[in-house]
């Protein structure tokens, strides 16, 4: 059964932790599902993962749709999350209704998209019309120009209570979750704690109700900076160079095939 939005909501009511992780196709799809991952994003993260760009800002609605229809494939039991990328949904609530309703149709269950307050009144309007939304506060990197950067937000008091009331205002607009990326352990838990809706961190310590991070942070395949926050399990791409040099020498010294 798939972990739709009940299940996450439930596990937020019971105290269960649940995991999330991004994806971008579909054997990394099927992977994460197999290994029970209970959300799968297809974050537009794919802009730098997998297009090799330095931010996010060049990923268009087509990217998106593609990339969500051959995740949703592969996934069987996790929750199907995607970005409405940047340019997609700030234009109004009929810009945003019309790109959440292509990613629907692609095969996520819940969209997500990045801001604060001033994205309350298209969470209200998707909300009315059929659309689950988790909204993405904290650093958002989208806005990355007028941030001057990747940077850790909620650091003054006046900061933190600013995404505080963010994320009270996207609650009682709709919202189904909220994302809350680079911010201070304590304002994450706070969040969580006033929250109904289910928190998923990244980089906001372990107070949230779930975790994401970026697949190809956790498998050791950014060969770019990954964020100090970020852990891999795993020096993937070290593995696959050893294959791959191996698969080389093996053909060059007549061993494969045989
Ligand atoms: O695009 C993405 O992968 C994301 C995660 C980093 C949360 O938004």
């Amino acid at each position: 059964m798939s972990k739709n939005l009940a299940a996450w909501e439930k596990a937020k009511r019971d105290g269960k932790k649940m995991a999330f992780i991004t994806a971008y196709d579909y054997p990394f799809a099927r992977i994460a599902d197999a290994a029970g991952l209970d959300g799968i994003l297809i974050g537009d993260s794919l802009g730098m993962m997998v297009a090799g760009d330095a931010d996010t800002l060049k990923v268009s609605m087509e990217q998106m749709v593609y990339h969500t229809r051959i995740v949703a494939r592969g996934a069987a039991r996790a929750l199907v999350m995607a970005d409405l990328p940047f340019g997609s949904f700030e234009a109004g609530p009929e810009q945003a209704f019309k790109n959440s309703a292509r990613l629907l149709k692609a095969g996520a269950e819940i969209v997500k998209l990045e801001g604060g307050e001033a994205m309350v009144e298209t969470v209200k309007f998707l909300s009315a019309r059929a659309v689950p939304v988790c909204a993405h506060i904290g650093l958002t990197p989208q806005h990355v120009r007028q941030l001057g950067g990747f940077k850790r937000q909620g650091k003054t008091q006046e900061a933190a209570a600013r995404i505080f009331d963010d994320a009270i205002a996207l609650e009682a607009a709709g919202a189904r979750m909220v994302l809350m990326e680079a911010i201070p352990t304590e304002l994450a838990t706070e969040i969580t704690d006033r929250l109904t809706v289910p928190t998923i961190g990244i980089g906001a310590g372990p107070g949230c109700d779930a975790q994401i991070l970026v697949l190809h942070d956790v498998l050791g395949l950014n060969m770019d900076r990954a964020p100090a926050f970020a852990r891999a399990y795993v020096n993937g791409a070290k593995l696959m160079q050893d294959a791959l040099t191996q698969y080389a020498e093996e053909v060059r010294s007549a061993k494969y095939p045989e």
